[in-house]
């Protein structure tokens, strides 16, 4: 697929002006990340240079719902926007429209749900719909465009485990908060010489610790995919201060957990979770077992808001660009995706089968062992 868009010339033009204009509905659904402002920015511009209009339904798909929730969306209320986290649209990761619970059970969206959508989009004279989500809303988009709904999709998340695509606007930015907040506590724990843990976002995969680990200069890095013994932990801890280090710095993914354990969650309803407290645990282990003072600070939210980086700035708005590009070409059913530096597309229903989990044995684990990172193992 070629990159940019075709402009219409001007004998288009004249059929444009007896014509109604063509339509893009636009929504982003799922927890929010930095860089989806970026992305309806793009898509907003991209439109207008086709002359499309593009309709911006709020609240993830439950605007879908009648009456229908949007706000049209222009180049003067999308101006200076790229640069700001959240979403204009607002979002949510719960409501009617869920495909995906728990540990990812899916579900299907009831029938009477998806023709209430399709009626509002049918009204709306809404030609293509462009959804903006991670792994469950784009579950949803894969459901709807197989009930006949025109669907595009483009992923969304910070913890970067999408699997049809090498990088998620998000992802970035919050790797630049953990590195961040990591320079922040080197100072406070080699002052003290304790021992500080750092509990950071990644449900299944272990993609921000890694990275933010890595920019950060964490010594211990604790992720789902590979399993940490205490002991080993300790280990680390206790070889740091023979050699004279005064303080060790561990980050720990919230969805890691100790060998023959299981990952620490909470339950927040019928087959929902959260996750969370693996930090307390780790610090509580390496404190029983090494005597060193520890502290625990958890990143939480602060990794998703925010400002994006130029990174993910760009990276939203090469995005939306493309997913326009699709609906000019009448391509549904597919989702953007980056693939060896350049923007692609792939069929949604083969980025919701799969997560991108970190390879154990990957080179980035490996050159991480090489600078004397412990993964606990
Ligand atoms: O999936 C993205 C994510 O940021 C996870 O890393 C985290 O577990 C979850 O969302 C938090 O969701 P909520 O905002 O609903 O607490």
């Amino acid at each position: 697929m070629n990159a940019g868009l075709r402009r219409d010339g001007p004998k288009n033009r004249v059929a444009d002006f007896f014509m109604e204009k063509k339509r893009i509905g636009v929504l982003t659904s799922g927890g929010d990340c930095p860089g989806l402002n970026a992305v309806l920015r793009g898509i907003v511009r991209a439109a207008a240079t086709l002359n499309w209009e593009v309709v911006g339904f709020l609240d993830g798909f439950e605007g879908l719902l009648p009456p229908a929730r949007y706000l049209i969306l222009d180049r003067r209320n999308t101006a200076g926007i790229g640069h700001l986290g959240g979403t204009i649209l607002g979002t949510t990761n719960k409501g009617h429209f869920t495909a995906k619970a728990g540990r990812g059970e899916v579900r299907k969206v009831r029938t009477e749900i998806i023709e209430r959508a399709r009626g509002v989009l049918k009204n709306l004279r809404v030609d293509a719909l462009i959804a903006i989500g991670g792994d469950g809303s784009l579950t949803t988009a894969q459901q709807m465009h197989e009930s006949g709904i025109p669907v595009i999709g483009v992923p969304k998340t910070i913890d970067n485990d999408i699997d049809a695509t090498v990088l998620s606007f998000g992802f970035d930015s919050a790797v630049a908060c953990v590195a961040e907040s990591l320079d922040r506590l080197h100072t406070t724990a080699t002052s003290h010489k304790r021992v500080m843990v750092v509990e950071v976002m990644g449900r299944h995969a272990g993609w921000i610790a890694l990275h933010g680990g890595l920019a950060g200069g964490a010594d211990i890095i604790l992720i789902p995919e590979i399993p940490f013994d205490h002991e080993k932990v300790a280990a680390a801890v206790r070889r740091r201060e023979r050699e004279g280090c005064r303080s060790t710095l561990i980050v720990v993914a919230e969805g890691a957990r100790a060998l023959r354990s299981r990952a620490t969650i909470h339950a927040t309803g019928p087959g929902e979770f959260r996750l969370g407290g693996i930090g307390e645990i780790v610090a509580r282990e390496v404190n029983r077992r090494t005597g060193k003072e520890t502290r625990v600070c958890v990143l939480g939210h602060l990794q998703r808001g925010g400002a994006p980086t130029t990174v993910d700035r760009i990276l939203g708005m090469r995005f939306g660009v493309h997913a326009v590009q699709l609906a000019q070409e009448q391509q549904f059913g597919r989702m953007v995706s980056l693939q060896n530096h350049q923007v692609t597309d792939v069929p949604i229903a083969a980025a919701v089968n799969r997560l991108r989990l970190v390879a154990p044995d990957s080179q980035m684990v490996q050159t991480a062992r090489a600078v004397e990172i412990s993964f606990g193992d």
